[in-house]
């Protein structure tokens, strides 16, 4: 049985016409590390507070090792919560922050001590005791919010970004550091972010939210390496897509044919949702780390080749992001001319690439799905 599982939960905030959480289903794992993952407004805050107990459900069902939660307040509920603003007491001290879940139980003192010492060493931070939030850094006084979430040990820790305002270092640190605590410690950690290198780091499994629905719940690879739609393949990584039309194949095929506007022929995978018909308009999708460059498509080894112009050349580091308007591809008078962009090691570039150029992109069809 799942530790925790939403059933058809709706929930509809008051004087508002769309459902902010719109017919949730979600299971969540004793022990995982659970993401929701989404652009600003898709419900991953509400569904955290549904689960925290600071909302109540419209309609469906939550439960809790099998027992309906809907009437339990949120501090009988024994989770863990860490807001997007450190929301930590000004006026007490580290320690006294880190006790407060505890004193709000009535410890004992001598224990509450032991366990705040305790917490306050998993997050490194046992010589901060005495001072106020305001002397430390933003960095540390996340920590102390995750120490203050951690010390009465719940069983579920909820996370609403909170990361979020931290400088990319220090949130990268903090990111291993919670990856650390959540082995050691064992506890079920949910945790929101519209980060996708973030959730990419931290999660067993990623839930994409989209307007109030989870469009795919699965492991970050899987969620990579096969996308169920174009949100997902487009939140998830970079992509570049290109309107076709389906010319040959099956749902789920890998080998499949789609025309251009320009009657190019090119193969690729057909994802297994693809809604199905001959001449059915459909998506292209091919992600920029699996684009060849060259010349001309006679250098390239992949039997799908796109030819356009050098845009722009840009130099980031650990590889070169090489941006190309195709050819002639989206048909039509208002259409915008259609840019791609490859990501390119920098062993894997031609030399002597000047922009204005032609060039080819190539790619294989196993490396394009079809939506
Ligand atoms: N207290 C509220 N009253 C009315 N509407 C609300 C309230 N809180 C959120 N909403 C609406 O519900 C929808 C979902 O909001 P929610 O805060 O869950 O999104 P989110 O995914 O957490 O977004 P963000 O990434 O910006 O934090 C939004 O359309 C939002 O405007
Ligand atoms: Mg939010």
């Amino acid at each position: 049985m799942a530790l925790i599982e939403f059933e058809h939960v709706f929930k509809r905030y008051p004087g508002s016409s769309n459902a902010a959480v719109d017919d949730l289903n979600l299971h969540i794992e004793a022990g995982e590390f659970l993401t929701l993952l989404g652009p600003s407004g898709s419900g991953k805050t509400t569904t955290l507070m549904l689960l925290a107990g600071f909302e109540a459900p419209s309609a469906g069902a939550i439960r809790l090792d099998g027992k309906s939660i809907e009437s339990l307040p949120p501090h009988q509920r024994n989770m863990g919560v860490v807001f997007q603003s450190y929301s930590l007491f000004p006026h007490m001290t580290v320690a006294e922050n880190v006790a407060f879940p505890l004193s709000v139980r009535k410890v004992d003192k001598s224990v509450i001590a032991e366990k705040v010492t305790a917490a306050l060493g998993k997050v490194h931070l046992e010589n901060f005791t005495h001072r106020k939030p305001n002397q430390l850094s933003g960095g540390q006084q996340q920590r102390v919010a995750l120490a203050r979430a951690l010390v009465f040990e719940p069983r579920l820790v909820l996370m609403d970004e909170p990361l979020s305002a931290l400088d990319k270092k220090l949130r990268e640190e903090m990111q291993l550091e919670i990856r650390r605590l959540h082995r050691e410690l064992g506890v079920t950690m949910v945790f929101v972010t519209h980060d996708q290198s973030e959730a990419m780091t931290l999660s067993d499994r990623v839930a994409v939210f989209n307007q109030g629905r989870i469009e795919q719940l699965a492991t970050p690879q899987a969620l990579y390496d096969a996308p169920a739609n174009p949100f997902v393949a487009n939140f998830l990584g970079d992509n570049n897509m290109l309107n076709c039309t389906l010319a040959h194949g099956a749902p789920g095929g890998a080998a499949g044919g789609v025309r251009t506007a320009s009657g190019q022929l090119l193969q690729a995978r057909i994802c297994a949702t693809t809604a199905f018909e001959n001449e059915a308009t459909v998506k292209l999708c091919v992600r920029p780390e699996f684009l060849q460059v060259a010349a001309e498509c006679a250098a390239l080894a992949t039997p799908n080749c796109l030819n356009g112009s050098l845009v722009d050349l840009i130099h980031q580091g650990d590889h070169w992001r090489v941006v190309v308007r195709l050819a002639s591809l989206e048909s039509g008078p208002h259409s915008a001319p259609l840019q791609w962009f490859a990501k390119v090691s920098p062993g894997a570039l031609p030399p002597g690439l000047v922009v204005g150029q032609n060039v080819s992109l190539g790619f294989r069809p196993e490396d394009a799905w079809v939506f």
